[in-house]
């Protein structure tokens, strides 16, 4: 486990973006964090638009993504800087982050805030885990949640069995049933939580490495209220095999999944670009990230 003992001074420099949207950490002491909030849309450096409180701050619409029906009416440049500036910083602090099992790709970071700890029996799904159970392990033995990894692909994991450690061979998608393609079974968010006894239940973190159906499961989804009651949410948006294709489809897909993952009250701690998928954009005419890590923390329990 990596404690980010630096995570405050770490959000408060990740705010590098620049003429869009910029949330000042005035203070950190306390529950209500004082932020300041400066709105600097389309206009110049420096010029202050509103100013809130903190409370209303973390309350506020800082989705800043369109509708579905705006973003069609949008070009290909302005789609693909939306996407990478709404990526480009954090929405709200996490005091205490950690990060378990592998620094790199199998592993995740987690908020252990006051409001966000772990503790037993805490409930944890892993989407996409492939034979990397770093991070399950971790999460088991360090804070003794009941993990629950699945991964199509996976038929025999070669790994000693842990009590709470639950490994599915079976995908997460839009659909329960069987999938030709996969030649596996597939399940929606709600046939596992209803298998697993955790309809009613508050689901304390969940993992998602599955690209690119995230673009389908979420949605799905988000619509059927199976994301509610889920306090953290770590999503790998694309990855190095299914970097970002610079289409208009494409990006307003991403931008949908951002938009309403927002509306429902995801606001992400921290962003983890990945280096490998990185490529020159025809459309931006310079070098951009293909897929980030995206960890979010659920306002509904701040
Ligand atoms: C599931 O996702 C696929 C791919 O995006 C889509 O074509 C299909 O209509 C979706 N099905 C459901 C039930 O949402």
């Amino acid at each position: 486990m990596v404690v980010h003992k630096n995570a405050q001074e770490r959000f408060a420099m990740a705010k590098r973006c620049s003429g869009c949207v910029t949330l000042w950490l005035t203070s950190i002491t306390g529950l209500s964090l004082p932020l300041l909030w400066m709105d600097m849309v389309n206009r110049g450096p420096g010029n202050l638009i509103k100013t809130v409180s903190a409370t209303q701050t973390s309350r506020l619409d800082t989705c800043m993504i369109p509708s579905h029906s705006a973003l069609v009416t949008y070009t290909l440049p302005r789609l693909a800087t939306l996407y990478h500036t709404y990526l480009s910083s954090e929405q709200i602090p996490c005091k205490q982050g950690v990060r378990l099992g592998r620094t790199r790709s199998g592993g995740w970071d987690v908020c252990i805030d006051e409001e966000f700890r772990l503790a037993d029996p805490c409930v944890v799904y892993s989407f996409g885990v492939g034979k990397d159970f770093s991070f399950s392990e971790e999460m088991t033995r360090t804070f003794g949640c009941f993990v629950y990894a699945f991964d199509p692909g996976v038929k025999r994991t070669g790994r000693r069995q842990l009590q709470r450690l639950i490994f599915t061979p079976e995908g997460i998608n839009n659909f329960t049933g069987y999938s030709r393609q996969r030649r596996t079974r597939m399940s929606t968010l709600k046939e596992i939580r209803r298998h697993f006894g955790h309809c009613d239940k508050t689901v304390d973190v969940i993992t998602m490495d599955i690209a690119p159906t995230e673009l389908a499961v979420i949605p799905h989804a988000l619509q059927h209220g199976d994301l509610h009651s889920v306090k953290q949410f770590n999503l790998r948006l694309g990855n190095p095999a299914h970097v970002l294709k610079e289409t208009t489809e494409n990006y307003i897909s991403r931008l949908n999944v951002l938009r309403d993952l927002c509306f429902v009250g995801f606001r992400s701690w921290i962003i983890n670009e990945n280096n490998k998928c990185l490529f020159h954009s025809d459309v931006l005419h310079k070098h951009v990230i293909g897929c980030h890590e995206v960890s979010f923390l659920n306002l509904r329990y701040i």
